[in-house]
C-alpha cells in the first residue's frame, strides 16, 4: 500500500512511524497518507490525459478540509452531495466550475444556494427534481446546467447496500424513460441539458458492468444529439473498488482502455466521480488493545476503537485488513480471535475469526484501509468522541481535525424550563 508499510519493524505512514502519532494524540486516531492520496490522483488523471475530462473527488469518501484541499491541489473539482458539501469544496478551494451536484433528494434550498454559487451542473435523479429546479432557476434569474442520471439497469456485482445501478434502486431515471425528460427539460426555462451521466455503485471490482453501463448512455447520447440536445459532457460515475483483502481491482490503466473505448465518438467531455479510489487505502485507523479476553469458545480482543468510529464492518460486514504496528515475527503463532470495540452491541466487531499473532493489552493496532467512508460515517454513539484526524506528509504529520472533548458532545444540549431546577 503506498506511503503504508513497517519501517524497522514500525508501522509508518508517510516515514512517520505510527506510535509518534498515537504518543502525541492517544487512540483511536485515523491517520492519512498524502503520497497515498496524490499517487491514486495521479494515476488516474494520467491514465487519462489523453482525453478532455474533469475529475470531481466525491466528497462523501473523506471530506476533511486538507484531504479536499491535496486533491484539489492535484487539480481535482468535486462531486457533492447536499449543500454542506458544497461549502467544504468551496473551503477548500474548489473552483465552482468544478464542482457537480448530485443526490436524489435536492432542497429548494441547496438547489437556490448552488445556482448562486455558480456549479458547473446539477445531476438530476427525478421529474420532480427537475422542475423544482426550473422554478427555483427561473425565480432567481438563473439557468441550472443538468445532466440526467440515468439508471441504466445494470448489476455492479458489488454489495447490495452499495448498487446504485439496477432497476428498481431510488437512483437515476430508467433508460427507457430518459429520453422523455430530455424533452421535458428542454421545454423547461431555467433548465439548459448539456450532460448526461451515470453512477452505478461503489466498490466495484469487475470491469464488465461499467463498460455495459457507459456503452448504453453513449447510444442514449446520440439519439439525444439526433433529437436536438445539445450533450457536451457524459459523467461516468465513481466506484472503482479498491483492495481491501488482497482483491485484485480493475486497473486504473485497464478501467481508462474500457471508459475510451465504450465513449470514443460520443463527443462529450469526460467527468469522473471517484471517492474511494483515491482515499481509501491513504488511511489507517490506529487503535489499542484494552483487553484480551479468553471466552470458553473465542479469544476477544476488545480494542479501544468501536462502530462509531468506523461502521463499515458491522454495516455491511467489510473486511478491514487489521495489523499489529509492531511487525509481528515471522515465525509468530497464528490464531483466530474475534476483534472487537466495547460499544454494547454484538454487530460492534471488527473481524471474527481473524487469523492474527499474539496481542496483548496496550499493544497498538491499525485498521487498514480506513481513508474512505470511515471517518465520514462515525458518530458519537455511547457518547464516544469520534477519532481525530491526522495528514502526513514526508516525514512531517499535522492535526487536520482534532478529537472532541467529552463535555463538547453535550455541550449545546438544553433542559426545557420544566427541567430547570429553580430552587423551589
Ligand atoms: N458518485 C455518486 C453519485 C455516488 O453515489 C458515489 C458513492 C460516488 C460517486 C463515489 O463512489 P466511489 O468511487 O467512492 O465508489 N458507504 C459505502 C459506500 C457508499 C457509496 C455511495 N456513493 C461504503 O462504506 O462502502
Amino acid at each position: 500500500m503506498t506511503g503504508i508499510e513497517y519501517r524497522g519493524g514500525i508501522l509508518a505512514v508517510d516515514g512517520v512511524p505510527l506510535p509518534r502519532i498515537a504518543d502525541a494524540f492517544g487512540t483511536p486516531t485515523y491517520v492519512y497518507s498524502t503520497e497515498a492520496m496524490v499517487s491514486a490522483y495521479r494515476g488516474f488523471a494520467s491514465a487519462f490525459a489523453d482525453r478532455d475530462n474533469l475529475i470531481c473527488y466525491a466528497l462523501k469518501a473523506n471530506s476533511n478540509l486538507a484531504v479536499i484541499s491535496t486533491l484539489a491541489a492535484e487539480g481535482a473539482g468535486a462531486d457533492a452531495v447536499s449543500i454542506g458539501e458544497i461549502r467544504r469544496a468551496l473551503a477548500a478551494g474548489v473552483e465552482p466550475k468544478k464542482i457537480v451536484f448530485a443526490g436524489v433528494g435536492k432542497t429548494a434550498e441547496e438547489m437556490a444556494a448552488a445556482l448562486e454559487i455558480g456549479i458547473l451542473q446539477f445531476n438530476v435523479e427525478s421529474l420532480s427534481e427537475l422542475k423544482m429546479l426550473s422554478e427555483v432557476a427561473t425565480a432567481l434569474g438563473h439557468t441550472a446546467e443538468i445532466a440526467v442520471r440515468v439508471n441504466p439497469d445494470v448489476d455492479a456485482k458489488t454489495h447490495a447496500k452499495i448498487t446504485t445501478g439496477k432497476k428498481g434502486n431510488k437512483f437515476g431515471i430508467d433508460l427507457d424513460q430518459a429520453a422523455s425528460v430530455y424533452a421535458l427539460a428542454k421545454s423547461l426555462p431555467g433548465i439548459k441539458a448539456t450532460a448526461i451521466g451515470m453512477h452505478i455503485g461503489s466498490q466495484i471490482l469487475d470491469p464488465t458492468p461499467f463498460e455495459e453501463a457507459l456503452r448504453r448512455l453513449v447510444t442514449l447520447t446520440r439519439e439525444l444529439r439526433d433529437a436536438g440536445h445539445d450533450i457536451q459532457r457524459l459523467d461516468c460515475g465513481g466506484g472503482l473498488g479498491i483492495p481491501y483483502k488482497g482483491e485484485t481491482p480493475v486497473s486504473v490503466e485497464s478501467y481508462a482502455q474500457l471508459v475510451k473505448r465504450a465513449t470514443d465518438g460520443s463527443g462529450c467531455k469526460l467527468i469522473f466521480e471517484p471517492g474511494r479510489y483515491f482515499v481509501g487505502n491513504a488511511g489507517v485507523l490506529i487503535t489499542k488493545v484494552v483487553h484480551v479476553k479468553d471466552g470458553s469458545a473465542h479469544r476477544f480482543i476488545i480494542l479501544d476503537s468501536a462502530m462509531n468510529d468506523l461502521v463499515r464492518p458491522a454495516m455491511y460486514d467489510a473486511w478491514h485488513t487489521i495489523v499489529p504496528v509492531k511487525e509481528p515475527a515471522a515465525d509468530a503463532p497464528i490464531e483466530p480471535v474475534e476483534i472487537v470495540g466495547p460499544i454494547c452491541e454484538s454487530s460492534d466487531q471488527f473481524a471474527k475469526g481473524r487469523p492474527m499473532p499474539p496481542l496483548q493489552a496496550g499493544d497498538l493496532v491499525a485498521i487498514l484501509s480506513a481513508g474512505a467512508y470511515s471517518r465520514v460515517m462515525s458518530s458519537n454513539y455511547n457518547t464516544r468522541p469520534e477519532p481525530p484526524e491526522v495528514l502526513v506528509k514526508e516525514g512531517v504529520f499535522a492535526m487536520i481535525k482534532p478529537r472532541p472533548a467529552v463535555t463538547d458532545l453535550f455541550a449545546n444540549e438544553t433542559l426545557p424550563e420544566w427541567l430547570v431546577d429553580t430552587g423551589a
